[in-house]
């Protein structure tokens, strides 16, 4: 399996990336952000470069102290779904029901090994489409008006 991820993370999450990268690393990561230290930074300057990638067709991971600040900015992008899970039932549905395409991980509230089951499953699960892919496209509030509203007959 010969996938491109790219994996970006604060300092509350770096412990849990190093982890993964040693996990995966000779299987699949192709792009890794390296944060150097444990010195602060601001998680949304973690974002742009894992989003770029999902532009390019990767798939991504995003890890901070929670998640819910990494999912908050990474969904501002458009065409980005970044998913928060916190067990391998919720990344299997991520994909498969919501085609996430960037699993975001809380770095200070999960164990290593279930951050690559998570993972795992994340990559290895595809979205199922059919009536999920209609849910998705209601996502977009303009899709989903033109969808759903009839326009009144012509007089
Ligand atoms: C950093 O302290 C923390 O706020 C950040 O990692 C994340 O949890 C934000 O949502």
């Amino acid at each position: 399996m010969i996938l491109r991820v790219a994996i970006g993370w604060d300092h509350a999450g770096m412990d849990l990336a190093n982890g993964l990268i040693r996990e995966f690393q000779k299987v699949f990561w192709n792009y890794i952000r390296r944060t150097p230290s444990k010195d602060p930074i601001n998680y949304p300057d973690a974002v742009p470069f894992v989003v770029q990638h999902v532009y390019r067709g990767g798939v991504g991971v995003l890890i901070c102290g929670t998640g819910i600040g990494m999912s908050m900015a990474a969904n501002r992008y458009p065409g980005i779904g970044a998913a928060l899970c916190t067990d391998p039932l919720m990344a299997e549905m991520a994909r498969a029901h919501n085609n996430a395409n960037i699993l975001v991980l809380p770095g200070r509230l999960m164990s290593e090994s279930v951050a690559t089951a998570c993972v795992s499953v994340f990559l290895n699960t595809p979205f199922e489409q059919g009536r999920h892919a209609n849910r998705i496209a209601q996502f977009d509030p303009i899709l989903a008006h033109s969808v759903s509203y009839d326009f009144p007959p012509a007089e």
